[in-house]
């Protein structure tokens, strides 16, 4: 349903238990009451995410955190204070009220507050804090669009809000601002920039690991069906028949290829970040055996748009 004329009724499905999808600034979310193990554990069977991986959870309004968790290290109220409402997903202790599932039995908890008028007026007429993934099935293509969410989660979902494309479309940038060295555990959304003009230095760990701080850091996420390869600066394809998808990061001449998406004509990190996710949903749908992909300058988002392309390419193998 329309995003502003359903929160009231989402809001009761997610007091009842329910599972709700809505839109955020980044990606749409699949949210749950945090309160609430049963509704949380049904998340984890919406998405067959493992249960090792933990959720974020989502407030309405940046004053309620410290009601949650109590005091806030200063350089996680001072991050609060400057980038949220925002996409920015900060640690802090897990409060007793939140069940260890929601943060996989982790001491600390992912939260944020979405810079999304539809889903904060949902989390407060839910009147309960909201964990919420993204809204796919795991390690799949994060979705940007009710569309995604539908095709993706189906039936698993008992609500999905429909504010019409994210404008961000790459999620939240992750930080642990605890201790005196903060640490960005994943990148996203609000780029390492703006935290460096705002903190100083940070140490950025978002990197493979076989332990991964954050585990929507495994190698191999936020993938398409079809394999993708990177490749910078692509040339025209061999003619060998193969229906080949290009992901090109601007305009540029693309003959030969059965499909193409640009993330940006003009080249715009801000613009090829937002398209990212629906280019690949659309790629993955185009019938095409391979999707080649060109990497965006590394600086700014273009860190994270490139860094979700290397887990696309990385062979994802699920265990069982
Ligand atoms: O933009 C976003 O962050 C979106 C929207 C819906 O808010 N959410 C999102 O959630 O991307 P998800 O579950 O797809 O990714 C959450 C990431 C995972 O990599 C998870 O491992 C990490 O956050 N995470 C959650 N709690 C954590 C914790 N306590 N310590 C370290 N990483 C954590
Ligand atoms: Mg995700």
């Amino acid at each position: 349903m329309p995003a502003e004329r359903g929160i009231a009724e989402a809001a009761a499905v997610l007091r009842a238990g329910g599972l709700v999808a809505f839109p955020t600034e980044t990606v749409y979310g699949l949210g749950a009451n945090a309160l609430d193990s049963r509704a949380a554990a049904r998340i984890f069977a919406a998405k067959a995410r493992p249960t090792f991986d933990p959720l974020i959870t989502h407030l309405a309004d940046a004053a309620d955190l410290p009601a949650l968790v109590g005091a806030l290290p200063p350089a996680v109220a001072a991050l609060a204070e400057r980038f949220w409402p925002g996409p920015l997903t900060l640690l802090v202790d897990r409060p007793a009220v939140i069940p260890p599932i929601v943060t996989s039995g982790l001491d600390t908890m992912a939260v944020r507050v979405p810079d999304e008028t539809s889903a904060r007026a949902l989390i407060r007429a839910a009147g309960v804090p909201v964990a919420a993934p993204s809204a796919n099935r795991f390690g799949q293509l994060s979705p940007t669009r009710a569309e995604h969410v539908v095709r993706g989660l189906g039936a698993a979902v008992d609500v999905v809000l429909d504010g019409g494309p994210t404008r961000c479309g790459i999620e939240s940038t992750i930080v642990d601002a605890r201790g005196p060295h903060p640490v960005v555990l994943r990148l996203g959304a609000l780029p390492v920039e703006d935290l460096v003009a705002a903190l100083g230095p940070v140490t950025v760990r978002a990197g493979n690991s076989g332990q991964p701080v954050a585990p929507g850091t495994l190698a191999a996420h936020y993938a398409p069906r079809t394999p993708l390869r990177l490749l910078r600066d692509a040339g025209p394809p061999p003619a060998d028949g193969i229906r080949r998808g290009l992901l090109a990061f601007r305009d540029r001449p693309a003959d030969g290829y059965a499909a193409v998406q640009v993330l940006s004509p003009a080249g715009d990190l801000t613009e090829a970040a937002a398209r990212l996710f629906d280019a690949l949903h659309r790629l993955d749908a185009a019938g095409v055996t391979e999707i080649l992909a060109e990497p965006a300058p590394d600086e700014g988002l273009g860190r994270a748009i490139n860094d979700r392309l290397g887990r696309a390419a990385a062979t994802w193998s699920p265990a069982g």
